[in-house]
């Protein structure tokens, strides 16, 4: 059901002689030397594998080439060079017949501000994806009630668009994208119009969803916190480059250069991180089981913190077989908490007392 999104070397480039501007760029120009000839470089050298089932988040500043991106996934533009393989069919090689049957059959789209008809009961909204692709009436009605459930809309179908919230109404074209079936997923800044908690509310059902559809998910949004909850991998992109791609661990603890690390300040570093990105892992392999509270590599930082109060020493991390796989003295727990990045400063003492404590319990 769901697909694999793969993009090779896309470049979009705006304004004249695009393609001696690819050859600028692949040259080691920059964007800002471009501007210089009235030349826009959305997109420069972007590559990545969506793997089917995957959420893949693209997290940028206003201006950085998300949506241009996103619109040369779905075969809206042109790449100016490059690739972009759908279940390894190449999308630039289709004619405008076959890449409008892929558009409207496997591919659906969620925009920031869904456009409703206002004539149009969110019964019949819900059902437009499944009326342009000429499904009859009994059928659509019945696969875009079932898509409103899954949406919370439940009882809302008869109704008309103005007397949903915006909340509501997003859902709808949340609605109107899960009922076609398509495999493969693209949300521009889907809940970005949103109020906070609301926004929430439709990141947690999104992440509900996914669980039971499993589809191939391409997000753009320009909050990291929100990449970071969705994302199963996230692309970080700076003026039209991916600067970084990686999980949210990756990005918070290993990011890839200055710019990355500027966007984790405002992290909740709590929310992301487990057990296995804070502990200490110089004892692996040691076989031992301690008899009190200890942890496993998933355990998340805010339980992890939970059980490092109530353990005298250093929480012992174990893997399911019970085999030590790690430490986490609390002063690691702290360091993490602030904005420490890659490996902490040693803290040998309380190490060595969770090792006597793992090693004399087992
Ligand atoms: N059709 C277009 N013609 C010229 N420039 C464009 C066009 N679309 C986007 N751009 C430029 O490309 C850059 C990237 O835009 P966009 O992909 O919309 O970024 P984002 O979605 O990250 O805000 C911007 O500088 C924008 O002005
Ligand atoms: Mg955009």
């Amino acid at each position: 059901m769901s697909s694999r999104l793969q993009a090779e070397h896309l470049y979009k480039v705006f304004g004249r002689r695009p393609d001696e501007a690819v050859d600028r760029l692949r040259q080691g120009a920059d964007r800002e030397e471009l501007r210089a000839d009235g030349t826009t470089a959305a997109v420069i050298d972007a590559s990545f594998t969506v793997e089917p089932g995957q959420t893949f988040v693209v997290m940028g500043l206003s201006g950085s080439g998300k949506s241009t991106l996103l619109r040369m996934l779905n075969g809206l533009l042109d790449p100016t060079a490059g690739q972009v393989l759908f279940d390894g069919q190449d999308l630039t090689a289709l004619s405008a017949r076959e890449l409008r049957e892929v558009r409207s059959r496997k591919i659906s789209m969620v925009f920031q501000h869904f456009a409703l008809f206002p004539h149009r009961s969110v019964l019949e909204n819900a059902a437009y994806g499944l009326e342009v692709q000429g499904v009859p009436r009994a059928e659509r009605e019945l696969r875009a009630t079932d898509a409103l459930a899954m949406c919370g809309l439940a009882g809302w179908e008869k109704s008309w668009p103005d007397e949903l919230s915006g909340g509501m109404q997003q859902r709808v074209g949340l609605a109107r994208a899960l009922a076609t079936d398509a495999g493969l997923l693209l949300m521009d800044e889907s809940f970005s119009a949103l109020d906070p908690l609301i926004r929430r509310d439709m990141q947690d059902q999104l992440i509900e969803l996914q669980k039971k559809l499993k589809k191939t998910i391409v997000f753009i949004t320009h909050d990291l916190n929100e990449a970071m909850r969705l994302g199963d991998r996230i692309a970080v992109m700076r003026d039209g480059s991916i600067v970084q791609i990686g999980t949210a661990e990756d990005i918070l603890v290993r990011p890839a250069n200055d710019y990355v690390a500027s966007f984790t300040r405002d992290v909740d570093r709590s929310r992301v991180l487990t057990a296995d990105a804070v502990m200490d892992k110089d004892l692996r392999g040691d076989e031992a089981d301690c008899g009190c509270e200890t942890a496993t590599p998933d355990t998340s930082f805010v339980d992890l913190c939970a059980i490092s109060a109530r353990v005298p020493h250093a929480v012992a991390v174990l893997d399911g077989k019970r085999r030590l796989v790690g430490v986490v003295p609390r002063q690691r727990l702290i360091g993490f908490l602030g904005d420490q990045q890659g490996e902490p400063t040693p803290c040998d003492a309380p190490r060595d007392k969770a090792v006597k404590a793992v090693k004399s319990d087992a």
